[in-house]
Parts: structure tokens; C-alpha cells; sequence
């Protein structure tokens, strides 16, 4: 009997389906369902186990509850925290669409911290200023240090107030494509091994990063890219992928986030000298320049010696001059991780962090609709029929090459309306759609058969483990031309080790083994393409730096690039032009300049 013919297969039809239950999954959600289209959120987790949750400092918007604001200066900072690789037409999106989306979850029931006043209360976060760039402002809205938690939480409960249908606990297989058009997603039910194939006249991807592709990260075992996997398997490109932005301040060892709000409410960092060393090197913004710089400041340090510890391999961060009741009220939750994962008390002591793996700029190249575009030709933003992504899935591209903090959850929620929004618009609610083809979903089916039933010598996990070190060795904060060639070559031999996988599990109920080399599967294509897109890319540009090519190259590199990776592993590169352009004639484009903080 064919494999395909080994699984019986229930069919669902619906007119939006959206894949992952996150902040912008949950408000695409939420949103197509309010517009009375019949909408499925597909999600591997309980919606409010997805990653979202593990968000801390904020938000922004700039509702100007502290202080002057604008949401040209928003912009602003946007653009040039993305050292110009943004979208200027998406950035001015938005950044004018920011405080009416936060006013939403307010009245949404998010319970935001306040200022005596009774407004939201907002905080400092790097590279975010006054006057475009002259002084510091307070833009990101905060509830204490659990933002992400009080959001995923209220938005799962306002999208059941609607008519959508969750499946929860489903893992999306692959994407059920036709002559270019993207008809719906295949899917296993975790829970009791059924196989499911959805069809939709819009697939949503809302899938997340792929942070778990490195030995280090805050990101949770779940962030491994399944869509932008997924997307890659149908012969689909990724964009600038080489933009892995690293925290600067993860705990030493465990990886575990401390929120850039600790410094945003006056935390400091330190090196063995005891010196604020970032005064030397962003004498303005100092702490809170923008993450690729203070990133790379405390790498610099460590390498010349003026790291703490027995190993002098981290730095420290003082919030022990903090007045104890802002750090009770603004800081619980940092305070309860850095005794957890550092054993430090920090009212008392430092906390040692490092830079970590935080966020993917790179994914799902869309329009500012959460539409995926391709370069076809002379057309650099040619649909993809049937197919959106939004999210850290997705390269909209409002983060460019570096994204500043708190710009990630208003991302979520503004593009997860604007896909509803554009679903709204472009579909009739229960239209007929064309049958799928009667092969549809065995490709799929076949594959899910061999990893199944995969008798290699190795384990998933043991593969999975050396593309994390290859990545966190050669393709960190700082990279050569040698040490990213000797990374392409070390991350094809792990791909090539994939026909010896070891799954030991053939159940199909609650197979973590099989996920997992699912999981893995996607993890590795995002690694492979991650890798040569970078040692492809000679300029330094926002997170990304090159140390044989130190100064951005706009003649020659302003420029998204796109990634294809085909089965045998092989890698296809080309580029589509950054939009240099706004919307309205409510702001003009913000001309490139060297970033100075
Ligand atoms: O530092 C933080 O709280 C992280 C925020 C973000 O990545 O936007």
C-alpha cells in the first residue's frame, strides 16, 4: 500500500486559515472572524503557551503619556534602527497605526501599569527618542515586566468571543500548494493522530522565529519557524535572513531574557573594571543605544579582556541601585529569573549576562497586507496568491536589519488587524472554492511516512545540537568571510547527515520524537539559507557585522536579499529593492545616514 494511502485524512474548508496562535495569529484571527469569514487558527500550542507570552518590557506606541510624542519620531527611530534596510511605506504603517492598536488592547481588557494619573504607563527602551533623535523618550507601553503575558492572554480571550474555530495542538505538516497558488495547509492532530487537510482561500502564516536554530537563545523550545520551513520546502524564497538579532542581555548560562526595560528604568551595564563602558561607545544613548550596538559593545569588551567572572566571558547589569519599590512594581518578574536561573538577589548584586539570540528580522517577504511577495522579473513584489505571513514569521520589512526593542508586539498586533483587514477586503465570505487536486497532500503524506519510520544511526536531537553549535560559532555577533564559509561547509555536512536520522518513536499520538524531527527539518533549511545569505552579504549593516566589510555599502547593498534552498541542499540568492517610499504625503522618506547614537 502507498504510504499516502496509510493515513485516512479528514478535509476541513474554510475562507481564512490562519497558523499559529501568538499575538498577531490571535489578532488575525480574531479580526477575519469579526469580518464574518469562516476562519480556523491552527496552533501546536495552547494559544497561551505561544511565545508571545514570554515577552516582557513593552510595546510601543507613542501616546506621549510621559513626555512629547509623535509618531513621525517613531518612525524615525524605526528607520534608522533598521540601518535603512525597513520598508519605509510598512515602517510609516506602523508607526501611525501603533497607538490606536494599543488604545484597542486597552479597552481590550490588557491590564497595562499606570502612571498616577491613571494612564498607560511607558518606559525608556533603546534607540527610541525625542525630536528625531535629539533626546530619549518614553514610548514603550508597559504592563510591568510581563507585557507579552497580559496581552496573550486578553487576546485569546477577545478571539473567542468570535466565530473561529481553533485546532489546538495540531502540527501544520506543509503547505498544500497548486500552480503557484497556496490552497490550504496539511496538519497532524497531536492529540489523537489524525491527519487533516485545511483548505483555505487565504493561508495566514503566523508562525514565529526559528531562535531555537542556535545553542543559545531566549527564545522557547517551540521558536522553530515551521512556516518559514514550510515556505521554504514549496519552493518559496526567505529574505534577509542573515539579521539574527542578539539581546544584549540574556542570563549568563541559562539564556533566559532580562528585560531591556531593567535598563530602560536605569539599570547599567559593567565590565571587570568596574567601567560603564557603554558612555564610550554610544556617548549619547549610552545603555539604551539600539540592541546591535550595545550587543556588540559588550562583545568587544569580552574580547579585550575586560570581561567578568572566572572566565571573563560575560558582563554585569546593576539594578541594585534601583529603588526597591519600582523594581517590585516594574521588575517583578526579571527579579524572580535572575534569583531562578543566576541565584542573584538583585537588590543586592549584578546579574551576569551576555548577548543572546532573540529575534529573526528575517522571514516571509510580504507587503505591509501581510501579503507574500516574490521578485518575478521586473516585478520585485509579485503575490503569492493565497499566501500571507505576519510576525516574526514574517519580513514585512518594517524591522530592516535590526529591530529596535518593544517594536516586535506592536508589530504583531497592527499587522495581525492589517491581514484581516486585507482578507476582509479581498474575499466573499463561503465562496466556492475549486476542489484540490486528488493528489493533494501526499508529497506531504510520504514524507511524514520516512521521518516516521527513519532507521538512521543518528538521533534527531544529536543532529539538532550540532546546527545549533555550528550557529552559534560561525554565524554570531561579529563574522569573517573565513569563518562563514567554514559555516556553510559545516552546516551542509549536518543537512547531509539527514538521510542517517534516527526516530525511534513510530506512534502517532503525542510523537514528540517525530515532531521534534519536523521541528528539526525546518530548523536547518532556516540555518542553511541563514548562512550563506550572510557570508553573501559583504557590508556591516544593523545586526549583522562583518568584520572584513565593517561599513554599510548602500551603493551596492541596500538591497533585501532573497533565499531559495532546493532538496539536495543547494542555495539560490537574488535580492529585491528596499521600498524607499511612504504611503501618504504625511511624512517624505527618511534619507539614509550614518547611525550615531
Ligand atoms: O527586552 C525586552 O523586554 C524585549 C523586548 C522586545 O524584544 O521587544
Amino acid at each position: 500500500m502507498a504510504a499516502t494511502n496509510a493515513y485516512a485524512i479528514t478535509d476541513h474548508t474554510f475562507d481564512v486559515v490562519v497558523v499559529g496562535a501568538g499575538g498577531a495569529g490571535l489578532r488575525a484571527t480574531m479580526g477575519a472572524a469579526q469580518a464574518g469569514l469562516r476562519t480556523a487558527c491552527i496552533t501546536k500550542v495552547f494559544p497561551t503557551r505561544s511565545h508571545t507570552v514570554a515577552a516582557q518590557g513593552g510595546i510601543s506606541a507613542s501616546l506621549g503619556n510621559m513626555g512629547e510624542d509623535d509618531w513621525r519620531w517613531h518612525m524615525y527611530d524605526t528607520v534608522k534602527g533598521a540601518d535603512w534596510l525597513g520598508d519605509q511605506d510598512a515602517i510609516e504603517y506602523l508607526c501611525k497605526e501603533a497607538p490606536a492598536a494599543v488604545y484597542e488592547l486597552e479597552h481590550f481588557g490588557v491590564p497595562f501599569s499606570r502612571t498616577e494619573d491613571g494612564k498607560i504607563y511607558q518606559r525608556a527602551f533603546g534607540g527610541m527618542t525625542s525630536n528625531y533623535g535629539e533626546g530619549i523618550v518614553q514610548r514603550t507601553c508597559a504592563a510591568a515586566d510581563r507585557t507579552g503575558h497580559a496581552m496573550l492572554h486578553t487576546l485569546y480571550g477577545q478571539s473567542l468571543r468570535y466565530d473561529a474555530l481553533f485546532f489546538i495542538e495540531f502540527f501544520v505538516l506543509d503547505l498544500i500548494m497548486e500552480d503557484g497558488v497556496c490552497r490550504g495547509v496539511m496538519a497532524w492532530n497531536l492529540d489523537d493522530g489524525t491527519i487533516h487537510r485545511f483548505r483555505g482561500q487565504k493561508t495566514i502564516l503566523a508562525t514565529g522565529g526559528y531562535g531555537r536554530a542556535y545553542f543559545s537563545c531566549t527564545s522557547a523550545h517551540t521558536c522553530t519557524g515551521d512556516g518559514n520551513g514550510m515556505v521554504l520546502r514549496a519552493g518559496l524564497p526567505l529574505q534577509d535572513m542573515e539579521f539574527v538579532q542578539f539581546h544584549p542581555t540574556g542570563i549568563y548560562g541559562a539564556g533566559m531574557l532580562i528585560t531591556e526595560g531593567a535598563r530602560g528604568e536605569g539599570g547599567y551595564l559593567v565590565n571587570s573594571e568596574g567601567e560603564r563602558f557603554m558612555e564610550r561607545y554610544a556617548p549619547s544613548a549610552k545603555d539604551l543605544a539600539s540592541r546591535d550596538v550595545v550587543s556588540r559593545s559588550m562583545t568587544m569588551e569580552i574580547r579585550e579582556g575586560r570581561g567578568v567572572g572566572p572566565e571573563k566571558d560575560h558582563l554585569y547589569l546593576h539594578l541594585d541601585h534601583l529603588d526597591p519599590d519600582v523594581v517590585a512594581e516594574r521588575l517583578p518578574g526579571i527579579s524572580e529569573s535572575a534569583r531562578i536561573f543566576a541565584g542573584v538577589d538583585v537588590s543586592k548584586e549584578p546579574i551576569p549576562v551576555l548577548p543572546t539570540v532573540h529575534y529573526n528580522m528575517g522571514g516571509i517577504p510580504t507587503n505591509h497586507h501581510g501579503e507574500m511577495i516574490i521578485r518575478d522579473g521586473d516585478d520585485p513584489d509579485k503575490l503569492v496568491p493565497g499566501l500571507m505571513a505576519i510576525g516574526e514569521a514574517a519580513s514585512v520589512s518594517v524591522h530592516g536589519a535590526n529591530r529596535l526593542g518593544s517594536n516586535s508586539l506592536i508589530d504583531l498586533v497592527v499587522f495581525g488587524r492589517a491581514a484581516a483587514l486585507r482578507c476582509a477586503e479581498t474575499l466573499e465570505a463561503d465562496a466556492k472554492q475549486p476542489d484540490l487536486p486528488t493528489d493533494a497532500g501526499d508529497d506531504c503524506l510520504a514524507r511524514l511516512d520516512r521521518f516516521r519510520h527513519a532507521k538512521g544511526d543518528i538521533p534527531t536531537a544529536e543532529l539538532r545540537l550540532r546546527m545549533q553549535r555550528v550557529m552559534q560559532n560561525n554565524c554570531a555577533v561579529f563574522r569573517t568571510g573565513e569563518i562563514l564559509a567554514e559555516g556553510k561547509d559545516l552546516i551542509a555536512e549536518v543537512y547531509d547527515a539527514m538521510p542517517d536520522i534516527a526516530v525511534s518513536d513510530r506512534s502517532m499520538i503525542w510523537n514528540s520524537d517525530l515532531v521534534e524531527t519536523y521541528e528539526f527539518d525546518n530548523l536547518i533549511r532556516q540555518s542553511i539559507v541563514t548562512m550563506n545569505a550572510a557570508a553573501n552579504r559583504t557590508e556591516s549593516r544593523g545586526a549583522h557585522a562583518r568584520e572584513d566589510y565593517p561599513d554599510r555599502d548602500d551603493k551596492n547593498w541596500m538591497k533585501h536579499s532573497l533565499a531559495w534552498v532546493d532538496e539536495a541542499g543547494l542555495v539560490r540568492l537574488d535580492d529585491r529593492p528596499v521600498h524607499a517610499y511612504t504611503l501618504t504625503d504625511e511624512i517624505s522618506y527618511i534619507e539614509p545616514k550614518k547611525r550615531v547614537y
